[in-house]
This record gives structure tokens, C-alpha cells and sequence, in this order.
């Protein structure tokens, strides 16, 4: 049955059956709410439910706390109507930007790489015209089960082709399936566009910080902007444990050969470097030795949630400023269980 849910301060109003988030039902309306993970575990989509009740879902216990829930709150990722209902939502509007309403797409693979032993790159074909902003993700179903997974778009390719980055996760359901299963001439169930990081307009320099696959949004986001702004000046740091895990090395290397403003460093913190131009630490630790002050960038952080946190925290240390810093951790299911930071409004990307 679908009940009747206002978000305000918009002033909108949605159907929304039992089985559906309030978030999804929104976005699917071309009604936007801020949300990052999808699965209850980053707290970007905390609102205040102010009339009517809800299911509060698979709401993890650190990103709603007991006090919040108490207060009447949730993750409008996870809630589900019991009533009509009336949300508070925090809805910050960023002048100039227009997000795409989320919809069903389904999709051919195309083909499937093996760059690096643990990471699968998927070229996908999608029917209909799956408009996105670059950085955004689509969530992919898990055949057999009621899962979806997230996977960034990492970049456009001609005839509705999307291409994306899998990291293996031993045990995952998702990755599992895509490594082991997975063949080109499948088609997959996907939905989308979801999240907040993407690229934001501006004159001045940007820095991009990439672990592992956190490279796909990133890598989205940097193609457009060559493509729209080449003379903007751009750093990229790409992270990996070992040589052989920087996988599209030679596509980036090349990128940075052709574009004068574009800085390419790869990293990796596992074994000495054979080549001078990759430098040996993590992410932040090589953020640190290149950068003395970051004032006046724009930093754009993807990967594992402590790689984020490892950057965020040595950019705030480079006197960059909380606005001028997006992120998108990729969360998994075992972040869920975990200690997330529980902000009532976080920066999440
Ligand atoms: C916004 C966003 C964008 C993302 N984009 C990408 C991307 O472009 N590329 C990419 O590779 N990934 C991306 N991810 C991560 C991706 O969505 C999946 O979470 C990841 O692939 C793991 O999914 P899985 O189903 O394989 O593993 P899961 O089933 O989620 O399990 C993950 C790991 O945790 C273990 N585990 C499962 N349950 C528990 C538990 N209860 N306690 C402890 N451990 C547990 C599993 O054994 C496994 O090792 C993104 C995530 C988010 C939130
Ligand atoms: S978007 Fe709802 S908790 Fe992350």
C-alpha cells in the first residue's frame, strides 16, 4: 500500500509503498535528497521523520544512534513508510547543479578485463540514455538475491557503454559474483544515478586522491574535466600496495604526457618502486611530501574508508577548509557493523 510521504522543506509530495526507502522513492520522483552509501552506514541522509512512522530498516546502530532514533530520526536510505509521513530533510542546494532522477537501466556486458589480480574492469552496455554526472554511481543487482552493490561510474564510452572498476572483497556477495560468474553476453539489472560526488565548477586547482578502485569515480570526474576545462591545473595521486595493483597506469601516465596542466603521481606503499615517477607511501603520506599548503584547491578523496579519512585528515593538516573537500567512501558490509563517525549533517561528498 503506498502512503503519502511530504518532504520538507521542499514542500513535495511522494507515494511510497512499504517495501520502498523514502530516498528512493524521492530520487525516483527527480525529488533530491542527500545520500552517499545507500545502505545505511555514512549518515548523509539523516532527516527527522516529524509526522507518521516509519520502519527505521537496516539503519546501522553507529550512524543512527539509540538518541537519535529516540528523537525521531532516521536514514531515509533505509526507512520505510507505515504511514503517511511527513520528513525535515537537510537539503542543501548547490546553485547550478541539476541531478538526474534515479531509474532502472538494464545492461549487456561487454567485456571484462583482468588489469590487475584483484580488480575486474567491466564495460557495460546500457539501453536507454542513463544520464549522469561524472563521479555519480549506479547500484548493480546481485542475480538470485535482493542485494544491490554500488559501483562508480568510471567512465563513458561511446554507444551508451559504461565502463566500472570491481575490487575483489574475499567473500563478498558482489564481487564473488563478478569475478567468479560474471560473463561477457550477461545482462544485468542496474539502477541509478546515486550520490554527491562529482565534479564541482571552479577556476582553481583540483586534487584528485584515488585508492585502489576509488579511481573509477575519480577517473570520471578527471576526464571531464579535461574535457571542459583542460587549462584548470589538476594533481592526481592513484594509490596502490604494489606496483603491479596500479592498474590503468599507462591510460593516466599517457593523460598527463598530452595535458600540461595535469600532474599524474602514482603511489605505492607495499614495495620499493621501480620506476623514479612513482613515489613510495600511501596516499596521505605523499599528499604530505609533495604539498605544503593546499589553500585556494578543490580535493576530491575516493577509496576505502580509512584511506578517505588518512587524506581528509592531511588536507585539514594542509590548511584546506571542510567546503572545499569531497569524498565518497566506499563502504562495504563490514564498515556497516563498525564505528561510523554519526554526525547529524556530514560533509559526505
Ligand atoms: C558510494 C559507493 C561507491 C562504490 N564504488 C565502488 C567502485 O567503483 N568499485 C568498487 O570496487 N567498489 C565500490 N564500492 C564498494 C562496493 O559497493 C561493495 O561494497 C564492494 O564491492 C563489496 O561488495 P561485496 O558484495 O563483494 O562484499 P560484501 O558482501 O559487502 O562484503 C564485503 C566484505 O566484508 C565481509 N563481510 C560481509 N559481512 C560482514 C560482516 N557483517 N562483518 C564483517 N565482515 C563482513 C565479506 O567477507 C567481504 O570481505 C562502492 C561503495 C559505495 C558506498
Ligand atoms: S546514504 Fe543513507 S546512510 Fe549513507
Amino acid at each position: 500500500m503506498a502512503h503519502r510521504v511530504r518532504i520538507e522543506p521542499v514542500g513535495r509530495e511522494v507515494p511510497c509503498d512499504e517495501k520502498t526507502t523514502i530516498l528512493e522513492a524521492s530520487l525516483r520522483r527527480g525529488i533530491w535528497l542527500p545520500h552517499a552509501c545507500t545502505h545505511g552506514t555514512c549518515g548523509t541522509c539523516k532527516a527527522r521523520i516529524v509526522e507518521g512512522r516509519v520502519d527505521l530498516g537496516d539503519a546501522s546502530a553507529f550512524a543512527l544512534m539509540d538518541f537519535e532514533r529516540e528523537d525521531g530520526y532516521a536514514l531515509l536510505c533505509q526507512a520505510r513508510p507505515l504511514t503517511d509521513v511527513v520528513v525535515e530533510a537537510d537539503v542543501e542546494i548547490e546553485e547550478g547543479v541539476s541531478f538526474p532522477a534515479v531509474d532502472d537501466y538494464t545492461g549487456v556486458v561487454e567485456e571484462i578485463a583482468s588489469p590487475a589480480p584483484n580488480v575486474r574492469v567491466l564495460t557495460v552496455r546500457i539501453e536507454g540514455e542513463c544520464a549522469a554526472l561524472p563521479g555519480q554511481y549506479l547500484q548493480f543487482e546481485v542475480p538470485g538475491s535482493d542485494v544491490r552493490r554500488a559501483y562508480s561510474i568510471a567512465r563513458r564510452l561511446p554507444e551508451g557503454r559504461l565502463e566500472f572498476h570491481v575490487k575483489r572483497s574475499p567473500g563478498g556477495l558482489a564481487s564473488e559474483w563478478i569475478f567468479t560468474r560474471l560473463q561477457a553476453g550477461d545482462t544485468v539489472e542496474l539502477s541509478g544515478p546515486y550520490g554527491r560526488f562529482f565534479l564541482r565548477e571552479g577556476e582553481g586547482p583540483v586534487l584528485f586522491l584515488a585508492g585502489g578502485t576509488g579511481l573509477a569515480p575519480i577517473k570520471a570526474m578527471l576526464l571531464a574535466l579535461l574535457e571542459q576545462n583542460p587549462m584548470r591545473p589538476a594533481t592526481l595521486i592513484f594509490g596502490a600496495r604494489t606496483e603491479a595493483e596500479l592498474y590503468d597506469d599507462r591510460f593516466l601516465q599517457e593523460l598527463a604526457d598530452v595535458h600540461p596542466n595535469l600532474t599524474y603521481i602514482p603511489a605505492v606503499s607495499d614495495e620499493q618502486p621501480h620506476e623514479a615517477r612513482i613515489a613510495l607511501g600511501r596516499v596521505d603520506e605523499v599528499l604530505r611530501a609533495r604539498f605544503e599548503r593546499l589553500k585556494g584547491y578543490q580535493a576530491y578523496v575516493a577509496g576505502p574508508p580509512p584511506m578517505v579519512d588518512a587524506c581528509i585528515a592531511a588536507l585539514y593538516e594542509r590548511r584546506l577548509f571542510a567546503r572545499d573537500i569531497y569524498r565518497e567512501d566506499f563502504y562495504t558490509a563490514a564498515e556497516h557493523g563498525e564505528s561510523v563517525r554519526s554526525p547529524l549533517s556530514r560533509r559526505g561528498s
